[in-house]
């Protein structure tokens, strides 16, 4: 049997702490001796990127909920093809930066696209692939977006697309994070609303959970080196 790595998605709205939290999942695993690979949706390769261009930059570009869906899903293809996929199939833990996760809240709860429109397309589109582990970083979507503002403005980005659409459709892509947790299997729901380092505490003991029983499953056999 092909040996078969873990998928840990981390998500939530814009600001909740993602990007800080996977790159200190990705340092806190490799140190305990994981093969990680820590990558991010949309760009995780070169046409990914070129797609999250269209999507992101500040535009008069008006896209339907569709269109937006049908590009977020075709970047999803190139990153699962050239780097999700390979990295499951050697058995290593791969940490995402968003994935399918977003698009059900975001062009789901959001945008009002049906969810089984969005898994349907997603199986057409990657085929049988779905995070073993989720983790959703829930916090005041007012405060959360401020941070990413000035995170943005600090770096000189014109990536305001997302940041800029209303409060309500924010509360509804936080209500439908929130709802995906309550309802479906693999979910842990972190509450972003206090010191970053004690979030990332908390993702990282989430993590290390289903590392742990993925080791177990993969290997039952292995002991650690205290006990061997
Ligand atoms: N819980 C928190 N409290 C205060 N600041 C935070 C918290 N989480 C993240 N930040 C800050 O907010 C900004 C955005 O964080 P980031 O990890 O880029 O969020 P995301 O990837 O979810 O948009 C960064 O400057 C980060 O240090
Ligand atoms: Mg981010």
């Amino acid at each position: 049997m092909a040996p078969k790595g873990l998928f840990i998605a981390v998500e939530g709205g814009d600001g909740t702490g993602k990007t800080g939290a996977v790159g200190f999942l990705a340092r806190s695993l490799s140190a305990k001796g994981a093969e990680v690979v820590a990558t991010r949706e949309p760009g995780g390769t070169e046409e990914g990127l070129a797609l999250r261009k269209l999507l992101v930059s500040k535009t008069s570009l008006n896209w339907e909920p569709m269109s937006e869906l049908l590009l977020i899903t075709a970047a999803r293809v190139q990153h699962v093809r050239a780097t999700i996929g390979p990295a499951l199939a050697s058995g290593k833990v791969v940490v995402c930066d968003r994935f399918v996760g977003s698009t059900l809240a975001y062009q789901g709860a959001g945008r009002g696209i049906p969810e089984a429109t969005i898994c349907a397309l997603h199986e057409m589109a990657v085929g049988d692939i779905w995070p073993d582990l989720t983790i959703v970083i829930d916090a005041d979507p007012a405060l959360a977006i401020e941070r990413s503002r000035k995170r943005l403005q600090a770096a000189s980005l014109q990536e305001n697309r997302f940041e800029e659409l209303d409060l309500a459709f924010h509360a509804r892509v936080r209500q439908g994070f929130r709802e995906q947790a309550m309802r479906k299997p693999g979910y842990v729901l972190i509450d972003g609303d206090r010191r970053e380092l004690v979030v990332q505490q908390d993702v990282l003991h989430a993590a290390t959970t289903a590392v742990e029983r993925w080791e177990l499953k993969r290997d039952p056999l292995k002991r650690s080196p205290r006990q061997a």
